[in-house]
Formats: structure tokens, C-alpha cells, sequence
């Protein structure tokens, strides 16, 4: 069911016959995700508690601290409040949707949708990232525009099509109906309700979501018995000739899988002419600066082709082009479709991308080639990002690889051995008019 609120005095009365909770039956399934007092019931069984989280094993001391700005340190009543804002249906202008719609605590924190759902069932042009461990990135966004999991918060919710709101001041009027926001914005940081603070209540919250405990953990800790042998040789082909560390990074002061960079690994622009995109980016971008200048890059990249530019629309910097941020790998097995624009369904998807080189542009990075592994070798690399997923998430990432699998019984979109093994290059296959051979 939808439920469209005209008019922010009609919603202030609907925020006010329910004070507690949410303006929507327990059982309702607004785009799809499940109800936010389900999404809370289903955070207590995950054991993501309203509590300060200690810094995890594996995460190196000096880098936890770092995680946490000096004007939003982690406390008790941040986190409480926090997470009540991020399952809130009043943040969004209809009434519909809330952070939680589009990061599912039952979908792996994402919406498992390729490009997500907003207000008037408006799409985007981006997937949803998780927002498990994403307190761990440096830049946030498929593009870094946003420098910090604070400044990150406040877009979604003034974005027209994510949540709409039309302003900050917007949002703190559509939950000014709820009478128990005051008491604790005031017990959170000693003042009333204001879009900052709305801002940093949800990053506190999120930096609760650590999701680092998985088989593979234990296996770099030393239990040789945590992975399966299969994953174990996914692991030395990880390393190796797959070549996937080169930007997957996995150290104690980088416990997601990133360097933190951006890359061009051919999946943008598909169908897009780079450079006439870049044109008319500059264009669009002229003359918009500061606060302005971001939200300007959130609605291009998510509303128009422009997205498909990446980090190019932060920077303006020709080598950035399609450029897009390393994502991490923990917990992937339940995050699927893959990559910014939700086009890979399946994790064999992703391996067959990279082993055929990605999709030929002129911008591509110089680390992506083609890789020449065996059908054995694929399952095996597949067998290892698997064992990545946190123990809590196990029903659910068992499911996944069951599915995952079938589907690439009959399904592999993306398969190319010919490019794959080098019996083409890729430029041979777009003079011969082949898939790598559009939008230059
Ligand atoms: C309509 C769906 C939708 C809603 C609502 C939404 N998001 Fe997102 N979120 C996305 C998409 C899509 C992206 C990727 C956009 C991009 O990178 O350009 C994203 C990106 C993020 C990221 C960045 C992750 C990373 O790896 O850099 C975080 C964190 C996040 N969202 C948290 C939130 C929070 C907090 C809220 C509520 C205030 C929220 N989102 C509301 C869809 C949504
Ligand atoms: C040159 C750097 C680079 C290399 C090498 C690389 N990746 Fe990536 N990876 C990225 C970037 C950048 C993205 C995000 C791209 C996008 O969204 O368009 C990504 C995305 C992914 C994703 C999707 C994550 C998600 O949530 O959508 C997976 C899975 C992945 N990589 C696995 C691998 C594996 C396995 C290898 C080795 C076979 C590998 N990568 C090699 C840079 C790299």
C-alpha cells in the first residue's frame, strides 16, 4: 500500500495520531522493504545493541579512533536516537520511506533492488550500497562526494527523489509531530531538533552496524579450519592471479577491502558516450559551489545519465572518468546485483566481468586485463567472497549462494572466454563491431 501525505500540516497530524512508532501498520511493506518495527525486532536478534561498540579485533587501535569526528563523539543517547531516525517514515515528504526502505536490516542493510525505490516510486540511477561497516570508508558515496558518514546522512533526505524533502528545516518540521524527538535530541546534544544533529544522531547509530565476524575472519586469525579449501584456494588466487588485492586491499587498518581510491573497471557506460557526458556535466555543474556544488553532484547522479561519470563529477578531472569507488567485500554475499548501477546479479557475474577485462573504454584502469582464469578457479574466488559474510547474516548468505548459483547454472550474461583466454583483445572485438565497440 502507498500512502501519499499531501502538505506538511496533514503530516504533522498523522505523525501525531501515532506519536509512537511509525504512521503505518506493523505488517505494511512500503517499496518492498520490511516494516520498520520489524527491520528493529530483526537489529535486537542481529544483536546490534544501543551500545557503544568496542573496537573490533581485527581493526587496527589507531584507525578505530580515527573513525569517530571530534564534534560527534559516540555516545548512548546518539546511538538511541540515531536509530530511531533511521527506520522514521516521517523523514521522507510522503511518509513512505526511510533510510531503512532503501538499507533493509533484512536485506543485508541494502534494498536488493539494482537501482533503488523513492518517494512517488521515483527510481534512481545508483545501487544502494550497505551501510554495514560503511563507517570504516574514508569518502562516502559510489563517488566520494560526501566527505563523512554525517555529511553522507543528510542528502538522502533532501534528494527529490530519495526522500524529498525540500530542506533541512523541512525535515525537522516532519518530525516535530513526534513529542518524544525533543527529549532526546536535547539528551543527544543539549539543543532541539535541528538537520545537523539529525545528521550526526544517524552516523552514531551507524558506526553500531561493525559487521567484521565472519569464517574468513577466523580463518586470517589463524583457525585453518574456518574456510573451506575451495575458499582457501579463492584466497591465493585473490592474491595472486586474479589480481584482486591490487584494489581490494584486506589489512588491519583497512578491514573492508578497499584502498579507499576510485577506478575505472569498465561497467560505466555501457551504453553512454563518455565524453559528450562529461560536456555536458561541466555545463550543469558551472557555478555551483560549497553546500550547493554537492547537492547539485547528488541530484545529477542520481536523477540522469551524468551518473554513470562517477568520480569525474567530483573532481572534474578528465583521468577520473567512469571512475567509481573500490566497494568493500565484507558481507557480499547478501548484497547483491553488484557494482554502482546494479547490473551484475550474481557474484559469478562479477568474477566473469573481471576476467574478461571489463567493458573496453578509454578510460578503463590500467590494472584491469584480462585474466585467464579456469571455471574451477572462478568458483573458487566466488567460494571465497562467500566466506566474507558476518556470522549473523549466514541463513541469509547461504540463501544467496544457493540462488546465486542456480541462476548461474543457465545465467552468465557476462561470460567472454574468448576475450577471457586473449584469443581476442578487446580492441580486435570493437574494430569487429563487438560489444566494446559503442559510445568512443
Ligand atoms: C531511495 C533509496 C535510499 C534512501 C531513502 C537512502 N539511501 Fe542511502 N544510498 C542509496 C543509494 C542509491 C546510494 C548510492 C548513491 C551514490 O553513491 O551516488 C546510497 C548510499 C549511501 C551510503 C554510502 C555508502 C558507501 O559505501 O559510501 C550510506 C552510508 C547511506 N546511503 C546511508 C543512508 C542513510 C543514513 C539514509 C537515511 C538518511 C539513506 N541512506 C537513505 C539509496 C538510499
Ligand atoms: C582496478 C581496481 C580493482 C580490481 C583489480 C578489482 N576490483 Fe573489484 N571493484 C573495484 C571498483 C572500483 C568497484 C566498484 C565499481 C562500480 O561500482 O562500478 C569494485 C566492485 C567490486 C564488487 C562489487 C561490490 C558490490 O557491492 O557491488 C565485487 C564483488 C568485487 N569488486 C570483487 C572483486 C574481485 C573478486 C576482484 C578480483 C577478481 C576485483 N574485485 C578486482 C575495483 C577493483
Amino acid at each position: 500500500m502507498r500512502r501519499a501525505i499531501p502538505g506538511g500540516r496533514l503530516l504533522v497530524a498523522a505523525a501525531l495520531l501515532c506519536a509512537v512508532g511509525s504512521a503505518h501498520g506493523a505488517d505494511e511493506n512500503l517499496h518492498g522493504a520490511l516494516a520498520p518495527q520489524a527491520q528493529l525486532d530483526l537489529l535486537e536478534k542481529l544483536g546490534v545493541a544501543p551500545t557503544v561498540p568496542r573496537q573490533p579485533a581485527l581493526v587496527d587501535v589507531e584507525f578505530w579512533k580515527d573513525i569517530v569526528p571530534a564534534d560527534n563523539e559516540t555516545t548512548p543517547e546518539r546511538i538511541e536516537l540515531g536509530r530511531k531516525l533511521y527506520f522514521d517514515l516521517h523523514l521522507s515528504k510522503d511518509g513512505t520511506v526511510a533510510c531503512a526502505t532503501c538499507h533493509d536490516a533484512a536485506k543485508g542493510f541494502t534494498d536488493q533492488r539494482p537501482v533503488s525505490e523513492g518517494i512517488g516510486d521515483q527510481l534512481g540511477r545508483r545501487n544502494a550500497p550497505t551501510t554495514l561497516n560503511a563507517m570504516f570508508f574514508q569518502e562516502f558515496f559510489l563517488d566520494g562526494r560526501a566527505p563523512s558518514l554525517e555529511a553522507q546522512a543528510k542528502l538522502p533526505i533532501v534528494n527529490p527523489i530519495e526522500m524529498g524533502q525540500p530542506s533541512g528545516d523541512a525535515v525537522v518540521q516532519a518530525i516535530a509531530g513526534d513529542p518524544s524527538y525533543a527529549p532526546l535530541f536535547q539528551k543527544a546534544y543539549g539543543r532541539p531538533p535541528n538537520y545537523d544533529d539529525i545528521g550526526r544522531a544517524i552516523a552514531a547509530f551507524e558506526r553500531t552496524l561493525v559487521f567484521l565476524g565472519s569464517p574468513f575472519d577466523r580463518f586470517l586469525a589463524g583457525d585453518s579450519q574456518a574456510i573451506s579449501d575451495q575458499a582457501k584456494q579463492g584466497w591465493v588466487l585473490f592474491n595472486g592471479k586474479a589480481r584482486c588485492m591490487s584494489c581490494h586491499a584486506l589489512n588491519p587498518s583497512n578491514p573492508l577491502g578497499t584502498d579507499n581510491r576510485f577506478h575505472n573497471i569498465g561497467v560505466a557506460a555501457r551504453h553512454q558516450n563518455f565524453n559528450e557526458l562529461a560536456k555536458k556535466a561541466l555545463q550543469a555543474l558551472q557555478g555551483a559551489k560549497g553546500k550547493a556544488g554537492l547537492e547539485a553532484v547528488d541530484h545529477l547522479a542520481l536523477e540522469t545519465d551524468m551518473s554513470e561519470l562517477g568520480r569525474f563529477m567530483v573532481t572534474k578531472d578528465r583521468a577520473d572518468i567512469g571512475a567509481f569507488k573500490t566497494l568493500q567485500l565484507r558481507n557480499v554475499g547478501v548484497t547483491p546485483p553488484y557494482m554502482h548501477d546494479g547490473s551484475l546479479q550474481t557474484l559469478w557475474d562479477v568474477l566473469d566481468h573481471y576476467n574478461k577485462g571489463g567493458e573496453a573504454n578509454a578510460y578503463l584502469d590500467g590494472g584491469i586485463e584480462p585474466l585467464a582464469l579456469s571455471e574451477s578457479e572462478i568458483d573458487a574466488v566466488v567460494a571465497l567472497l562467500f566466506s566474507m559474510t558476518d556470522d549473523r547474516l549466514k541463513d541469509e548468505n547461504d540463501r544467496q549462494q544457493a540462488a546465486q548459483h542456480e541462476r548461474s547454472l543457465t545465467q552468465r550474461p557476462f561470460r567472454d572466454n574468448e576475450l577471457a583466454m586473449r584469443k581476442v583483445l578487446p580492441f580486435e572485438e570493437r574494430a569487429a563491431g563487438g560489444p566494446g565497440s559503442g559510445g568512443r
